[in-house]
């Protein structure tokens, strides 16, 4: 059985044909011969951290390929009351079709793998959020490839420039799928916030680390970016570390200096929620150069592709 919880999950053909997927399930929204691979499915959306754009574009992307979403708030759960991750992994197995996960620890989502049966898509973990690394892959390739050309193929030897948190989820996703699909990529922050080792090894184990460096310098790491990108200084769950964390990445903000440094034809990306004035200015945020709102909206064309392709995946699996 498929699952998607890293973004090397899927092979580089694979992720080129979600692209390639994720722009014509955009193109074909509003007709009524799309398909829907997820008919007579029921998925469980299970939220263990808050969300506004995952959950709303689970929902709607489960729906309208054809299944029905339920969401399930882990508070909401037996969880919270200490039945354990691998019962509730076999039990909702029983019901589900599959499940998409919002978890704390990267463990959850492996829990769920091992003890259950069905598919699980990775909503984000503390250590990786791939449906959101592969959206924004995709929506920069909206931007560089040439007319009905090959997306995949416009990410090669671009530059993406991350700034912040670069130990964070989005640090380390970013940093795995763009390597993976032949980017050079820059993680900017302070010290005392490097890529941790199990990250690094990560990128050592598909050999991608020489297209992933690290530097406190924001000028040295936008000069030559294609793309500048930035999130939250405190992910959810590190609330305790905010004030630590602010002082040491108030350098690290991009503000209009640091994308001109990049220059007119830079892309801004955040994955939201943005907070303006922190790791952002909202005149940034306001530039031409900010996609912010495109990313948004294609998490639901993406995750529509993402798991179209799981089921694809894993009936042909299932056939044999
Ligand atoms: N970018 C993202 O995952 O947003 P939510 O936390 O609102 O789902
Ligand atoms: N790094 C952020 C991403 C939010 C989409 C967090 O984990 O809170």
């Amino acid at each position: 059985m498929r699952h998607f919880l890293k973004e090397t999950d899927f092979s580089r053909a694979e992720m080129a044909a979600i692209f390639k997927s994720a722009a014509a399930l955009k193109k074909g929204r509003a007709s009524k011969r799309v398909p829907k691979p997820l008919s007579e499915q029921s998925w469980g959306l299970i939220f263990f951290k808050k969300s506004t754009r995952t959950r709303v574009s689970f929902q709607v992307g489960v729906w309208e390929l054809g299944g029905h979403p339920l969401v399930l708030n882990a508070d909401d759960l037996q969880l919270t009351r200490g039945e354990t991750e691998a019962d509730t992994a076999r039990v909702l197995s029983r019901f589900l079709h599959g499940v998409v996960i919002r978890s704390f620890g990267h463990e959850t989502l492996e829990t769920f793998v091992k003890e259950g049966s069905v598919p699980v898509v990775n909503a984000l973990s503390d250590f990786l959020h791939p449906c959101q690394s592969y959206t924004d892959l995709f929506t920069m390739a909206e931007r560089w490839a040439k007319k009905g050309g090959d997306l995949m193929g416009s990410l090669k030897g671009k530059t993406l420039a991350f700034f912040g948190d670069t130990a964070c989820n989005m640090a380390n996703s970013l940093a795995l799928a763009g390597a993976y699909a032949g980017m050079k990529v820059v993680l900017c922050g302070p010290k005392g916030f490097e890529p941790t080792k199990k990250f690094t090894d990560l990128l050592k184990s598909y050999k991608l680390e020489k297209q992933v460096r690290f530097t406190t310098d924001p000028a040295d790491a936008a000069k030559g970016a294609d793309v500048l990108y930035t999130d939250v200084w405190v992910s959810m769950g590190m609330e305790g570390d905010e004030k630590r964390r602010i002082k040491q990445m108030r350098p690290y903000t991009v503000t209009k200096k640091l994308l001109d440094i990049a220059g007119k034809n830079a892309l801004f990306m955040h994955c939201l929620p943005a907070h303006a004035g922190l790791e952002v200015t909202q005149q940034v945020l306001d530039d031409k150069r900010s996609i912010v709102y495109d990313q948004a909206e294609n998490r639901l064309h993406t995750q529509k592709a993402i798991l179209s392709a799981l089921a694809a995946c894993n009936k042909k699996a299932k056939r044999k």
